[in-house]
């Protein structure tokens, strides 16, 4: 595919059937609606914890994500362990420029060298944090950059940065992530969004979520949920399974509990995008497969109960 053929008039987006999902589009980027969450591949738990993971294994990772069809990266500058750092190893896994792949990053948040959070960035800081993701991704300009917003105040003044960083090419298009329905208005009124991360999932969807979904839904642009398949663990990862309707549905069709849950967050809209993380081969082949699952209306009804 070209550069042409995937860029799409932003206000029709395309969904398509296919691999991975079929399509949606990112401002004028085409993606797969299955992503990958970069946020696992440096370490195995939580990305603060646990040892390094194998930097080749997680390499093939990528690149036999690429191959199955998924075109859309989610990463961090901050998501890196003691040895390994996400956007190196996106940087070295697609060492070409492939015009198919859309890599999205946030800003925000802030670590330090040993890994220790820093409070989250001021307007001043958040140049440095996009050069610093040009730096480790090694492009000119960066696809999607998500504000990564922590509290309900008024995000005006940072997002006002980011959309001079767009305006002056470092950046091709903008995203909030972690935002209230009254924080993506304010973000709107400054410069086009053209995709929402929040946390959402099949046991994770408070009201204010779902007010943020609809959002999304009306204006026709992504919803990209974190957490569909961790959900009330987060970042501790995936653990027991604890619905007794994901189990069910799951040992029905002989599929795993993780591929139920991915099924359900692709089932949610067409906007709706999956951005699985992983750093194990075996799961991510699962993960892109369950792309392929079509509930019945009673198997949604369970599971939405
Ligand atoms: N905007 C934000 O504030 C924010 C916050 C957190 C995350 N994110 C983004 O969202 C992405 C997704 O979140 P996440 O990675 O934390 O959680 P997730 O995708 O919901 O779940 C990841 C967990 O599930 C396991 N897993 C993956 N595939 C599996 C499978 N087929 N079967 C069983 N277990 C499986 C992973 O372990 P293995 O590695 O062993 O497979 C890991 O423990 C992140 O990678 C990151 O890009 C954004």
């Amino acid at each position: 595919m070209t550069m042409q053929q995937r860029r799409v008039d932003s206000a029709k987006a395309v969904v398509a059937t296919g691999p991975a999902g079929g399509s949606w589009s990112l401002g004028p980027l085409q993606v797969s609606r299955m992503g990958f969450g970069a946020m696992r591949l440096a370490a195995g738990a939580a990305f603060t914890d646990g040892p390094s993971r194998d930097r080749a294994a997680s390499i093939a990772v990528l690149r036999r994500a690429r191959e199955l069809g998924v075109t859309h990266f989610d990463t961090a500058a901050f998501y890196f362990s003691p040895l390994r750092a996400a956007n190196e190893m996106i940087n070295a896994a697609f060492p070409e420029h492939d015009d198919d792949i859309v890599v999205a990053t946030k800003v925000g948040p802030g670590r330090d060298a040993s890994g220790h959070w820093t409070d989250p960035a001021r307007p001043d800081q958040l140049r440095g944090q996009v050069e610093e993701n040009l730096r480790q991704l090694g492009r000119d300009r960066l696809d999607l950059v998500y504000l990564r917003v922590f509290g309900s105040g008024s995000i005006g003044d940072l997002f006002g940065v980011l959309a001079e960083l767009r305006t002056d090419g470092l950046i091709g298009n903008l995203g909030v992530s972690n935002v209230s329905r009254a924080q993506l208005y304010e973000a709107w009124d400054i410069a086009p969004v053209v995709s929402v991360q929040n946390r959402f999932g099949l046991d994770q969807r408070t009201p204010e979520t779902l007010a943020v979904l609809e959002e999304t839904t009306r204006r026709g642009i992504a919803f990209v949920p974190f957490f569909a398949m961790a959900g009330a663990a987060g970042g501790r990862g995936r653990s027991a399974e604890t619905n007794p309707a994901v189990t069910e549905v799951a040992n029905a069709r002989g599929v795993s509990e993780a591929q139920i849950r991915l099924a359900w967050t692709l089932h949610q809209g067409p906007n709706v995008l999956a951005i699985p993380g992983t750093g194990d081969l075996r799961h991510l082949e699962q993960n892109v497969s369950a792309a392929d699952i079509q509930f019945t209306h009673e198997e949604l009804d369970a599971l939405s109960r």
